[in-house]
C-alpha cells in the first residue's frame, strides 16, 4: 500500500527529471478507479482531480472519500487535488475535506484581486501542509466552438505577469495559458513553446498545462521539455467513458445491468489514461517519487498527512 501524497514534492521531482504528471478528472467512482488502475499498471504517480462541477454533481464528501480510499489502497502514490476552485469557500471546504492539493482559479478576476485571494489561500493551505496551484492569464473554454489563434492570443500568460504573480502569491505551481483551451474534442491545438521556455526561465516553479485534451501529442512532449510538469485531462476521459457506453448500447440494447456497461466504460478509460501516462513519461516513476518524498520533507506536516485526512 502506498500513501495518499500531496503534490509538492511530486511536481518538483517531475520538474527536475523532465517528465510530467497526469492530472485526470474524476466525476464518478468508475473513472476514479480507472485512473488509479492505469497508474498502477504503468507504475506511475498520478493526480486524481475533482473539479467544482464534480463536487456539485457528486457531493464533496462522497467523491473525495472515493478518491482517498482508492489512493490508500493503491500500489502507487496518488494525489487528491481540487481542480478549478473558483470560489474561496470551496477551496476552504476542500482543505477541510482532506484534499492533498488545491487549485484556486482567479483567472476571471483582475490581477490585483487574483493576487490578493491566491496569497491568502496559499497562506492558509501551507499552514495545513497542503500545496496550492493558481492560474495567471486565462485558459479559455472552447465549448462554443474552436478559437482562432488571434482569439487564443488574447488569453495568453505573459512571462512578466507570471513572474510578478508567482513572487507575490507564494503558490506551489502555476497554470499558464499558452495555446490550449478547455473542452476541445479534437487534438488540434499547437502551443506557444517559446512562451513556456520564457515563463519557466523567469518562474522557478512547476508549470501546469490545462486543456490538454485538445493539444497535439508532439506539442505536449515539447511543452514538458520547456517546463510543464502537470498536464490536465478531463475531456479525453469523458469521451472514452461516453463513447464506450454508446458502442456498448448499440451492440447490447437489451442490457440494463449497470455493472455490465460500467465495466466496459471503465476499461476504456484505463486504456486512455495509460496512453497519456506514457506520453508524459511518468511511467515507472512511482518508486523514485516515493524515495524522493521520504528523503525530502517539503512540509512539516507531511508525515502526518494520512492521519490528518483520515
Ligand atoms: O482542469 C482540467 C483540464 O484543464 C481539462 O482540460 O477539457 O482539455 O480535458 P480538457
Ligand atoms: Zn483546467
Amino acid at each position: 500500500m502506498m500513501p495518499l501524497i500531496d503534490s509538492k514534492a511530486l511536481l518538483i521531482h517531475a520538474l527536475k527529471n523532465k517528465y510530467a504528471v497526469g492530472a485526470f478528472n474524476a466525476n464518478n467512482m468508475e473513472v476514479a478507479q480507472a485512473i488509479i488502475e492505469a497508474a498502477e499498471l504503468e507504475k506511475s504517480p498520478v493526480i486524481v482531480q475533482i473539479s467544482q462541477g464534480a463536487i456539485k454533481y457528486a457531493g464533496i464528501k462522497c467523491i473525495s472519500s472515493i478518491v482517498k480510499t482508492l489512493a490508500k489502497e493503491s500500489s502507487v502514490p496518488v494525489v487528491c487535488h481540487l481542480d478549478h476552485g473558483v470560489d474561496y469557500s470551496v477551496v476552504v471546504k476542500a482543505l477541510k475535506a482532506g484534499f492533498t492539493s488545491l487549485m484556486f482559479d482567479g483567472s476571471s478576476l483582475s490581477f490585483e484581486e487574483n493576487v490578493k485571494i491566491t496569497k491568502e489561500l496559499a497562506r492558509m493551505a501551507h499552514a495545513a501542509g497542503i500545496p496550492l496551484e493558481a492560474e495567471i492569464g486565462r485558459v479559455p473554454d472552447s465549448e462554443k466552438g474552436p478559437l482562432t489563434l488571434e482569439e487564443m492570443k488574447k488569453y495568453y500568460t505573459t512571462p512578466e505577469e507570471a513572474k510578478e504573480f508567482f513572487e507575490k502569491t507564494n503558490v506551489d505551481s502555476l497554470a499558464v495559458s499558452v495555446g490550449s483551451a478547455h473542452r476541445m474534442k479534437v487534438q488540434s491545438a499547437e502551443l506557444d513553446i517559446d512562451r513556456i521556455y520564457e515563463i519557466s526561465s523567469m518562474v522557478n516553479a512547476p508549470l501546469v498545462l490545462h486543456g490538454a485534451s485538445g493539444v497535439k501529442d508532439e506539442h505536449v512532449v515539447r511543452a514538458i521539455k520547456a517546463g510543464i510538469t502537470k498536464v490536465n485531462f478531463a475531456t479525453e476521459l469523458n469521451k472514452a467513458f461516453t463513447n464506450s457506453l454508446k458502442e456498448y448500447f448499440s451492440q447490447h440494447p437489451e442490457i440494463v445491468d449497470v455493472r455490465k456497461y460500467g465495466e466496459s466504460a471503465r476499461k476504456n478509460v484505463v486504456n486512455t489514461v495509460r496512453e497519456k501516462i506514457q506520453l508524459l513519461n511518468s511511467n515507472n516513476k512511482a518508486d523514485d517519487v516515493l524515495k524522493y518524498i521520504s528523503d525530502n520533507k517539503f512540509f512539516e506536516s507531511d508525515k502526518n498527512l494520512n492521519e490528518i485526512v483520515e
